[in-house]
């Protein structure tokens, strides 16, 4: 490239730019199928990630990539790009409360006349909020089999491998405690291997699906308890007022929601919960409420 077409150079003269039309293209489309809505200042980020995948799939420009995921046939390279855009950042016992209350008010108020407690991580990126769960009921009722059934799903296929292998670095593992960790986690044997695997009895209280949010759930019945939590904050609030209105309705009566620190239930359905404890909510509807949630609403 001569020096004067250096310093006339477009965007888009890369194969790694996106020019303004490419990024609307995209951003209308990951919107469209995942809820996502992708921040122009993160514009350099979206690049980088998706050259990556342009590098995978040998197109010429990111433009090109982005008019093949909208096309039937990058249906599966869409997926690949949609998991490249998510944040998936996660950590064991992350926001404790939560796990908690589910000691306090949840689990406590268990009968053995009833089935299993069951529990949905919605955005289980890596597993630690799930397995957190498991521990959490496997330290509760003192056994590797709790009366818990946890299902955890994500939009992105990557972490859904990582979390049911289970396996996590030296420095992921820290934040179990001490003695959860000593019961519930193996090392590793290897030499140079600082890594420690969730215990098989743990792994099998968890099932993982992919699940798009945006889509039809298929699971039957109802959760005691839904974990969404540091996932909505990626979709704007139309969005998240419609997932407001699901969530409620997957909700056993008397079941409760937790979200992220950052996150509150807005808009028609903020009425349809109590708030039980901190960023948790308990469906309302004039049904049973825990002693804790009675205590917040009056
Ligand atoms: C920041 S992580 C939160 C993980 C965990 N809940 C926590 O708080 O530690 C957000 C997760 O939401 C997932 N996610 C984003 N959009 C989604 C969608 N439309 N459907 C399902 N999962 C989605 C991402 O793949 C990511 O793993």
């Amino acid at each position: 490239m001569s020096a004067s077409s250096a310093a006339t150079a477009q965007v888009g003269d890369k194969p790694e730019d996106l020019t303004s039309a490419d990024f609307k293209a995209l951003s209308d489309l990951v919107y469209k199928v995942a809820g996502l809505c992708l921040s122009d200042k993160k514009k350099a980020l979206i690049s980088s990630r998706l050259s990556k995948r342009l590098r995978k799939t040998h197109l010429q420009s990111l433009g090109e990539y982005i008019r093949f995921i909208q096309e039937p046939e990058g249906r599966d390279e869409l997926s690949e790009a949609i998991s490249s855009l998510t944040t998936n950042v996660t950590s064991f016992f992350r926001e404790n409360h939560h796990f908690e209350f589910l000691k306090r008010d949840v689990f406590s108020q268990w009968s053995s006349g009833r089935g299993p407690l069951k529990i949905w991580s919605a955005g289980c990126s890596r597993g630690a909020e799930p397995y957190s769960i498991a521990m959490t009921a496997a330290e509760f009722f003192k056994t590797k089999m709790p009366p818990v059934k946890i299902l955890a799903t994500d939009i992105d296929g990557t972490v859904l491998s990582q979390a049911k292998a289970g396996i996590y670095d030296e420095e992921e593992a820290k934040s179990i405690p001490p003695a959860l960790k000593r019961a519930f986690m193996t090392r590793s044997n290897g030499p140079d291997d600082d890594t420690w695997q969730v215990a098989p009895a743990i792994r099998q209280l968890v099932k993982f699906n992919y699940l798009n949010l945006m889509d039809r759930w298929p699971m039957q019945g109802c959760f005691d308890v839904i974990f969404c939590r540091n996932v909505v904050i990626y979709f704007d609030e139309p969005t998240k007022q419609k997932l407001w209105g699901r969530f409620h309705d997957k909700i056993a009566p008397g079941g409760h929601m937790m979200i992220g620190h950052s996150e509150r239930i807005s808009g028609p359905y903020k009425d349809n919960f109590i708030v039980s404890g901190v960023t948790t909510y308990q469906k309302s509807d004039g049904l049973p409420v825990t002693p804790a949630a009675e205590e917040k609403a009056q």
